[in-house]
């Protein structure tokens, strides 16, 4: 799969440690930034990791900074974004079962490095369930 990831200054080594995990399951990472010692605003990065979803340069998106907060929030302003911010295995699953998340956000702040992989393991290996397309048609239906 061909995964956009990206991060503000406060989610740096995370988004590291990521890049490597998700490098060793074989999965093409297009890592977005931000460099290191920056102190960035998270909509850019939001901003780009949104953008490459949408045009198909990517197949999804995995958005960190401190809280995940700020990347959900700038990233669901995009047309056919879905970012879910995640804190759990359950949740992130969820996310990919019941709302076809196409952006996962993860506070790094919050969330420690080994969760926060097995966030993006359990929302890459969930199979969208069909029942709940109707709310996704009302969610795309108010944009
Ligand atoms: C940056 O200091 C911090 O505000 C940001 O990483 C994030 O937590 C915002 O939601």
């Amino acid at each position: 799969m061909r995964i956009a990831l990206a991060s503000d200054h406060a989610a740096i080594e995370l988004r590291t440690f990521l890049a490597e995990h998700l490098h060793s399951l074989g999965h093409d990472v297009e890592d977005l930034g931000c460099d290191p010692d920056q102190r960035v605003d998270y909509p850019d990065y939001a901003g780009a990791a949104a953008g490459a979803v949408m045009t198909g340069a990517a197949d999804k998106a995995v958005l960190l900074c401190g809280t995940g907060i700020g990347m959900s929030i700038a990233a669901n302003k995009i047309v056919g974004i879905r970012a879910a911010l995640v804190h759990d295995v359950t949740t992130a699953r969820l996310a990919g079962e019941h709302n076809a998340a196409n952006i996962l956000c993860i506070g790094a702040r919050v969330v420690g490095p080994l969760v926060a992989a097995e966030c993006v393991d359990a929302w890459l290996g969930a199979a969208f369930d069909a029942r709940h397309q109707r709310r996704l048609d009302k969610i795309a239906a108010m944009e």
